[in-house]
């Protein structure tokens, strides 16, 4: 069970990086915004690509821009001189809107379709990201314009969503993959790998890079050139649960980047979650209320067909602030929809709410949006930007 925080005095208010009830009120509620709100800091924006900076200074970022393509961020990322991790042609077009050049993106999903391929190569994509031999065989068309990587698979048991389980070959197959490129005339690039979204534990990316290097090495026996290592996303954020500042959390990966990788190789990362999360705040109201079975019942203007999509897709629970300061109940917590799946939280230790009164959910910024639906033709939460 989750329990709500009360962050009237309380140092929880860093949660929102400042923004209170009463600037919620007087800056946007009162301005004649309606709820649901994301509200995203471009301050935010910056201060975390640059607190990644200085905990992994050897790695370029890739901002994977799946986590939120609002393009606020993506022009912030940009100004910032950060590059992207596309997924699509649709993310690549958004990125040069921002203002990125395509030549230096990477298009890391390992599977593309043919015409997703020509569509990126001819807006200038040159790195692309594969895990099987199939994959391989879609590139002969552009040998000589394209290098790839190979994704191969890590334990995925220490993140909170696994993502080796549908990607990445084992370590036994890259050696034939990078065979298969020098055979059909396709240039090797380099490795990459993805620990899994919102990783806990450093010791993933640690046991990852030593793998790398073990296959660098041995590629090289056979007349591979290692370009680039690609250590993916997966760097976590505080939503319920804490985790260690993000500089003692790469204290690890930026020794195992220096101890086992050649400094020759040129080090990328893919943050999307750690980038976005903390950005945006999302404000939303209670429209109703019911007590059933000795429980409260609220229901809010937003639900999992909406931002809280994420308690699907993304697994992830999300913090729940409010100003109210008096007994608290276990209560159910339901979004706007006719469905009755549409259960955020079926049980939240709340105090006493009423119609009109407003929540907030702090790091709302990653995985919320983007698979947010109008199902019931509801409107999705807008965005407000704030400095
Ligand atoms: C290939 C790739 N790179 C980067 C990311 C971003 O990961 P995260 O948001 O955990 O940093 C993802 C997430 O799905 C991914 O699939």
């Amino acid at each position: 069970m989750i329990k709500a925080i009360n962050i009237i005095g309380t140092t929880r208010r860093a949660a929102t990086r400042g923004l209170s009830f009463t600037r919620v009120n007087d800056l946007l509620l009162g301005a004649g915004f309606p709820t649901p709100l994301l509200v995203l800091s471009r301050s935010g924006v910056r201060r975390n690509i640059e607190q990644l900076r200085r905990a992994l200074p050897a790695a370029a970022i890739h901002y994977a821009i799946k986590a939120n393509n609002h393009p606020v961020i993506l022009e912030e990322i940009a100004k910032a001189g950060g590059c992207f991790d596309i997924s699509s042609y649709q993310e690549l077009r958004s990125a040069v809107e921002a203002g990125a050049r395509a030549g230096e993106m990477i298009h890391s999903h390992p599977i593309k379709s043919p015409r997703e391929i020509a569509d990126a190569v001819g807006e200038g994509v040159t790195l692309f990201v594969i895990d099987n031999p199939s994959e391989i065989e879609k590139f002969i068309p552009y040998a000589g314009r394209v290098r790839l990587m190979i994704r191969f698979k890590v334990d995925g048991g220490s993140a909170v969503v696994n993502l080796s389980y549908k990607f990445g070959c084992s370590e036994d197959e890259i050696v034939p993959l990078g065979i298969r490129m020098r055979e059909l005339g396709i240039d090797y690039h380099g490795l990459a790998f993805h620990v899994g979204s919102q990783c806990t534990k450093s010791e993933v990316y640690v046991k990852a890079i030593k793998t790398a290097a073990r296959q660098i090495r041995i590629l090289e026996n056979l007349g591979f050139t290692t370009r680039l290592l690609d250590i993916g996303g997966g760097f976590p954020v505080e939503y319920t649960q804490a985790v260690p500042p993000i500089r003692k959390f790469c204290e690890p990966i930026r020794n195992a980047l220096r101890r086992h990788i050649d400094p020759g190789i040129a080090i990328a990362c893919e943050p999307g979650r750690y980038i976005s999360a903390t950005t945006t705040t999302l404000v939303a109201s209670i429209i109703g209320k019911s007590t059933r079975s000795g429980k409260n019942w609220y229901f809010l203007d937003d639900g999992l067909y909406g931002s809280f999509s994420g308690r699907l897709y993304d697994h992830c629970q999300y913090q729940t602030l409010t100003n109210r300061n008096t007994t608290w109940k276990r209560s159910v917590l339901a979004g706007p929809t006719c469905d009755s799946f549409d259960v955020i939280y079926k049980d939240i230790l709340l105090p006493p709410l009423d119609i009109g009164d407003v929540l907030l959910f702090p790091a709302m910024g990653a995985y919320c949006s983007v698979s947010a639906s109008s199902f019931n033709c509801l409107r999705k939460a807008e965005y407000v930007v704030i400095e």
